[in-house]
């Protein structure tokens, strides 16, 4: 029956294309939230007990994250947001499961990440499950506590090649300390989150608002010792995913801000994305898609970044509502509705029953390790489904 009505879905949405008629954006959402329960039901079912996904190994399999892997909370996150959209119970109860395998996550060591992993899953459960609230405070504390008022952000990694690494991706985590701050009344989480937000914009940006990926600070003085890339083609290159990341990062902190009633924070924040924003929509390929890094040097033979993509598109559905710019709303929103476009067509979706089980293709995680060169990857599946929830 599943597959009967994943083919009538397909070809409807064949038909539109073959006729030069654009498909309308809700036929687009219910095929892609078909075909993302399809997958997110058949990777249940294969899935070995307490496994959280990553993405295919060369045997078809999936690739255990490890709860303590970044990406840990996005398949739990991605059943959510296909719960919010079909209402399926059967969805519900598969999105509580694998929420449940990050139960142990605050305890042993964590790092910046945790704001990612608990926010992604939990958070878009908390809802439904006031339970998961308190686990979730905690969680927050625990990340507020990596926060130095020396160099006035919070430490990344705790990888002894750097004094005191910060990545752009890091702001992705203020997201838990900003939400717990308001549920909560917790003024000390929300500083520690604007001050982050505030010192990066000080010295992670160009002149042009592209980001570098790494800024490496003393830990004795807050002073800047190094700029660089770790994911990225060069320390000067516009890594794609970094890109996105601060996008969705400052977009986020302007609606946070604005909803904890602090309106001047807020305008800075929104400014700075509104600045990325106009920087990314002038290199973005036609399609929408960018390349793994703006700067590769074999654009156009250079991979695509699916996931750089995905994040791309839900911050611009986001900015495109709180931008005062008339005209950067209209472009962001355009762009984001091309790229969720392009990201449903056959070239990047995958059919149920293949690309293990995930539901897009061509996503790179680290192609300076080889590490997910061209493949499916859990953040790549959530912020899109994330995207379209939120056009
Ligand atoms: N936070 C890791 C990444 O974007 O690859």
């Amino acid at each position: 029956m599943k597959r009967i009505i994943y083919t009538i879905l397909l070809l409807t949405g064949l038909a539109a294309c073959s006729n030069q008629r654009q498909e309308p954006l809700q036929a687009l959402k219910e095929r892609v939230f078909a075909t993302a329960a399809e997958h997110a039901r058949n990777m249940d079912a294969r899935l070995p007990e307490r496994m959280t996904p990553r993405t295919v190994g060369p045997d078809g399999e999936p690739v255990n994250a490890g709860i303590h892997w970044w990406c840990s909370g996005f398949y739990p996150g991605s059943l959510w947001y296909i719960y919010k959209f079909g209402g399926d119970e059967g969805i519900l109860a598969l999105a509580r499961k694998h929420c449940a395998r990050l139960d142990s996550l605050y305890y042993g060591h964590t790092d910046h990440d945790i704001g990612f992993q608990v926010n992604c899953s939990y958070g878009n459960g908390v809802d439904a499950n006031p339970e998961y609230e308190p686990y979730m405070l905690l969680c927050a504390e625990k990340l507020a506590g990596r926060f130095s008022p020396v160099t006035g952000v919070i430490k990344s990694w705790d990888n002894p090649k750097w004094e005191y690494p910060v990545i752009i991706d890091n702001m992705m985590n203020l997201e838990l300390l900003m939400v717990e701050a308001r549920r909560h009344g917790r003024d000390d989480l929300k500083e520690v989150a604007y001050t982050h937000a505030l010192t990066t914009i000080k010295n992670h940006f160009r002149e042009d608002f592209s980001t570098y990926h790494l800024v490496n600070y003393s830990p004795e003085d807050g002073s800047v010792l190094g700029k660089q890339t770790v994911q990225g083609y060069a320390d000067s290159s516009a890594w794609a995913r970094g890109q996105a990341w601060a996008l969705y990062g400052y977009t986020m902190m302007a609606r946070e801000a604005s909803l904890a009633g602090d309106s001047s924070r807020s305008e800075v924040f929104l400014a700075q994305a509104e600045a990325i924003a106009r920087y990314l929509l002038g290199r973005l390929p036609e399609d929408g898609i960018p390349y793994w890094d703006y700067d590769a040097p074999d654009i156009p033979d250079a991979p695509r970044d699916a996931s750089a993509g995905a994040i791309t598109a839900s911050a611009l559905a986001e900015l495109s509502g709180l931008t005062g710019d008339a005209a950067l709303a209209k472009d962001a929103r355009e762009m984001a509705l091309k790229q969720v476009r392009t990201l449903a067509s056959p070239e990047y979706m995958a059919e149920p029953g293949t690309n293990g089980d995930f539901l897009l293709k061509h996503g790179v995680g680290n192609l300076n390790t080889h590490s997910e060169e061209d493949a499916p990857l859990t953040y790549a599946d959530y912020y899109f489904l994330e995207a379209l929830l939120r056009l």
